[in-house]
């Protein structure tokens, strides 16, 4: 199909599976891509200020959930990042969930991250106290406000929301939201129309 979006369950464009290597915070990944997934010839430039920014932060997060996985690069980043932390990785995409597996397991990590098929939370029954994310905004705004409004319920106390979004892709309108649940909405950083929105559990 054509117009697939990338968050197609079951993508129907060809099964063509390659490879490309980037790095991330200096280091070295190689990372196994595919048709009808996101970002698929290289990584993201708001994935890569998300990962950049969150390595900044003085964080020891126990439990860390990267939703919307894609091919895995988030995961891969806070299982480096957080050694001693557990690392779940939630996807929709099964294809995208195919290569993620894979990519873990290159890279040497698959005993660190969980994987997990999951519509936002519908299969996750724990709290964390990280959720990191380069959301997926194509999937319209009700989808956003719900990964909003669930992450807060996710999160233990103190614990953090960071999301990438750019200006075009509706940043005022994120950070209104987040901060309505969550009470508090800071920008961490601007870079090229790419905002990183931190909301914090204060409750
Ligand atoms: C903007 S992409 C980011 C992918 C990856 N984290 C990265 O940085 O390259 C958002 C991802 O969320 C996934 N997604 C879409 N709807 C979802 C949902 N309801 N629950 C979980 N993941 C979803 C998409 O398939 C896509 O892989």
């Amino acid at each position: 199909m054509k117009n697939e979006q990338y968050f197609a369950a079951n993508p129907t464009s060809i099964d063509k599976e390659f490879t490309f290597n980037e790095k991330m915070i200096g280091k070295n990944y190689q990372f196994y891509s595919n048709n009808g997934v996101f970002s698929k010839n290289r990584l993201d430039f708001g994935t890569l200020t998300l990962v950049d920014v969150v390595a900044n932060l003085t964080l020891s997060p126990k439990t860390v959930l990267d939703l919307g996985t894609g091919y895995g690069p988030i995961a891969l980043f806070a299982a480096n990042q957080y050694p001693k932390a557990q690392i779940i990785a939630t996807e929709v995409n099964e294809r995208a969930l195919k290569e993620a597996r894979k990519n873990f397991e290159i890279n040497g990590l698959e005993s660190r991250i969980k994987v997990i098929k999951s519509d936002l939370f519908s299969n996750i029954n724990q709290s964390f106290d990280l959720i990191i994310s380069n959301p997926p905004f194509r999937a319209g705004k009700k989808l956003i406000n719900s990964l909003v409004e669930q992450s807060f319920k996710h999160l233990t106390m103190k614990g953090q929301l960071i999301l990438v979004v750019q200006r075009k892709q509706g940043e005022p309108s994120l950070k209104k939201k987040m901060t309505e649940v969550f009470g508090n909405c800071e920008i961490l950083k601007r870079n090229k129309g790419y905002y990183i929105l931190k909301a914090q559990n204060i409750e």
